[in-house]
């Protein structure tokens, strides 16, 4: 037998152990171990119950992602789960960390199911544009019901043990330490009562929905899953489990898979999957660079994202110390922290114990002296070089040695923040997004002098915080907000063109963006943008440029902020209304700057904006300003609310043809501006077919 599946016996029972580090994936090699584990426990008439189980971290967590790219091989799961489930004595799973995907539907087909108090159950398929393709979709329904069945799998997200006995997916929590022995004695009682055979797929589903529930179901998930396939493949399925016999379900429920499987969008998001894995991992550090520990955090400034960040790191059980300059910044921002975490109770998220724990270890001070003894120092004050380098200057003075001095700028030069200490090696940019608790993506920025292991502290920092750490160089902007300038210059560009705010916003957001352009600069703030604008002395000599965002600003249209911005908010509504006056400041503007204004199709504006972003991204690639392409798709993804059923715009260049984009780019180049549309050096090698330019 492979020894990725181990089988022994303890009197009657046959006890089957997968071993496949890290996470027990469904490779072929154990798929082939359990098949003939089962049989062999099936044959031996000495055995009366089966326990399967994992040794390791966790119970299977689904099949093998990376197998996915491979042409299936038998034995097949769906065909595997059946034979499980028809054996003609009991099979109990007994699982521990998390039964994920083909794992949880591995524990279905069993007779029976035991976990350990903290496990976690779930279906999250959808996340990588898939369904679950193994008898998932027939399966939980007949155990919990069609609602939470159709929430598991849509939604996406694992259950705990607890919820998952309340609803009847399992039957038995195993309180004691020793899971294994736990769930031996489980299966003994089993054994001992003779309790039956018991098979998911015979159970019929009670409590049928009625004919609405479908279809307000669909209306339910229809702006969250807006673009995608699986969720709606998924209803499908259900609907299938409610109305067909099982065979012929599975049949179909197999067909749906294949789709999912076979599509642009489960490739895309497979990708991000290892993406933002693989982030992690940096080419060239000294490997013996460990992280600096970190037990105490101070964030400078508490405006909105000295907050957030605050907040972010309370949340990650870490004690933190806000400083600003006065005590009604300070209290404004305490004030912020603690309504953010009453939210958070009352959506149910957090309890309030944690809540005021998380608030207890929140310290004020407005005297740099105090932040001698911290270990981490974020500054997030105003966005000004002066400003900045008087703060690392000070900071100099009062951190003790070893202190990892953070900068949360979003634009700003590093190796200039740096150059105000002693010590440019402590300094490194964190480059948190706005809502900075909610956001996941965290640019790390390295400067010319930083040290491996303060760029390893920051790394595990963010893995502290949950959050995608993406490490990369220092430039005007980063990667995000530098590459933002390429899409932001476009939709500015169109606007003049004669394209109304709204229709390029609706537009982008169909594709797939979370929000459209001109939505997300009234939400942020327009004078965030003019003042980096004002403050930049490399701006092109092009009266165009930005300029409907510039005129908005000199008009007291900062966004919702001030009630408008590219849109009207009339009395604090949050919604975006179309504004007649900017409609016709821009008429008027187009016209004064002579720009036609002409009839411009979907393909252009999305091109438009998106190939611009695509060529900035070839640029930084081949700057080393980003290590790899995928590092590019997990920022924009995480931080900026590009589709990840695209990928992320380098996967998405590569998905539609690099030489399209690139024929698209020189098209531009010769109708639109040279200035903006000359393609990257890297962009050219790689739509010629240069396989040695890494993409
Ligand atoms: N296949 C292959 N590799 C996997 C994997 C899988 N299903 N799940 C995790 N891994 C790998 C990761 O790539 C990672 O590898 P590296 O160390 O080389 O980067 C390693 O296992 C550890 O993973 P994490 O870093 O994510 O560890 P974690 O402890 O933070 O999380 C986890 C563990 C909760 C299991 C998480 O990895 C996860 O959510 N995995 C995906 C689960 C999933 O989506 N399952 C469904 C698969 S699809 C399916 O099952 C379809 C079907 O119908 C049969
Ligand atoms: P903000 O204006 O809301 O807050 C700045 C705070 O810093 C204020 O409370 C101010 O009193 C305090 N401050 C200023 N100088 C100080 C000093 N010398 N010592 C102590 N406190 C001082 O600004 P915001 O938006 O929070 O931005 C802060 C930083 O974060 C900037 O560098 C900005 O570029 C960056 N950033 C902002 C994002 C956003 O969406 N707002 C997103 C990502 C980064």
């Amino acid at each position: 037998m492979d020894q990725v599946v181990n089988y022994e016996t303890r009197g009657a029972l046959a006890i089957v152990t997968i071993d496949n580090p890290p996470v027990n994936a469904l490779s072929h090699a154990v798929r082939e171990g359990l098949d003939s584990a089962i049989a062999r426990a099936a044959g031996d008439d000495a055995i009366e119950t089966v326990l399967l189980m994992c040794a390791g971290r966790t119970f299977i967590a689904g099949a093998d992602i990376r197998e996915f790219d491979q042409p299936p091989r038998e034995p097949h799961l769906p065909d595997l789960l059946n034979r499980i489930e028809a054996v003609n004595k009991p099979i109990v799973a007994a699982i521990h960390g998390t039964a994920l995907g083909g794992g949880l539907e591995t524990a279905m087909a069993c007779h029976y199911r035991c976990a350990s108090a903290d496990a976690r159950l779930g279906l999250p398929e959808v996340n990588l544009g898939l369904l679950p393709g193994a008898g998932g979709t027939q399966r939980l329904p007949r155990l919990v019901g069609v609602e939470l069945a159709l929430d598991m799998m849509v939604g996406g997200r694992p259950i705990g043990a607890r919820k998952a006995f309340d609803a009847g997916l399992i039957d038995a929590i195993i309180e004691s330490e020793d899971l294994r022995e736990g769930a031996i004695r489980y299966a003994g009682q089993l054994t001992q009562k003779a309790a039956a055979v018991r098979q998911t797929s015979a159970i019929s589903i009670s409590a049928e929905p009625d004919s609405r529930f479908f279809a307000s179901y669909r209306a339910r998930i229809a702006r969250r899953t807006r673009g995608l396939l699986s969720p709606e493949l998924i209803v499908e399925c259900v609907e299938d489990a409610v109305s067909a016999p099982f065979p012929d379900a599975l049949a179909r429920e197999r067909e749906r898979f294949m789709r999912c499987k076979a599509s642009p969008q489960s490739a895309a998001l497979r990708h991000l999957f290892f993406a933002e894995r693989d982030a992690a991992r940096i080419p060239g550090l000294d490997s013996s660079a460990a992280p600096r520990p970190i037990r105490s955090i101070a964030v400078l400034g508490a405006g909105t994202m000295g907050s957030g960040i605050a907040l972010a790191c309370l949340r990650a059980g870490c004690e933190v110390l806000l400083l600003d300059s006065s005590d009604e910044a300070l209290n404004a921002g305490r004030g912020r922290i603690e309504a953010l975490l009453q939210q958070q109770v009352e959506k149910g998220r957090i309890q309030s114990d944690e809540a005021a724990a998380d608030l207890g270890r929140l310290q004020l001070a407005r005297e740099f002296d105090s932040l001698s003894g911290v270990d981490l120092v974020i500054e997030a004050v105003f966005e000004n070089m002066d400003v900045k380098t008087d703060v690392f200057a000070r900071l100099d003075q009062v951190c003790k040695p070893g202190t990892v001095l953070a900068t949360n700028t979003s634009t700003l030069d590093i190796d200039r923040i740096a150059a105000a200490t002693t010590r440019p090696r402590d300094v490194i940019g964190l480059h948190f997004f706005s809502p900075a608790h909610v956001m996941r993506l965290l640019e790390i920025v390295r400067g010319g002098e930083t040290a491996d292991d303060v760029i390893a502290t920051a790394m595990a920092f963010a893995r502290r915080l949950r959050k995608v750490g993406v490490l990369v160089g220092n430039c005007f902007g980063f990667v995000g907000n530098r590459m933002l300038y390429g899409y932001g210059r476009e939709s500015q560009k169109l606007l003049l063109e004669g394209v109304a705010p709204e229709r390029i916003d609706r537009v982008l957001y169909d594709w797939g963006m979370a929000m459209g352009p001109h939505a997300v600069g009234d939400l942020a703030g327009l004078d965030v943008g003019y003042r980096v604008r004002r403050e930049r002395t490399d701006l092109p000599d092009d009266p165009c440029f930005y300029r409907i965002a510039d005129m908005l600003v000199e008009r007291g249209r900062l966004g919702q902020k001030t009630g408008m911005g590219m849109y009207d908010y009339p009395e604090g509504d949050r919604a975006a209304h179309p504004s007649a006056e900017v409609a016709e400041m821009i008429r008027a503007e187009a016209n004064r700057l002579g720009v036609v204004q002409r009839e411009i199709d979907d393909q252009e504006i999305v091109e438009r904006c998106i190939f611009a972003l695509i060529n900035e991204g070839a640029r930084c690639l081949e700057e080393g300003i980003a290590m790899r392409a995928a590092d590019i798709d997990v920022i924009w993804v995480n931080g900026y609310g590009f589709p990840r059923h695209r990928g992320g715009p380098m996967f998405y260049a590569s998905q539609i043809g690099l030489d399209r984009v690139y024929r698209g780019i020189c098209r531009f180049r010769d109708t639109l501006d040279k200035r903006y549309w000359q393609p990257a050096a890297l962009l050219e090698k790689v739509a010629a077919g240069d396989s040695a330019a890494a993409w």
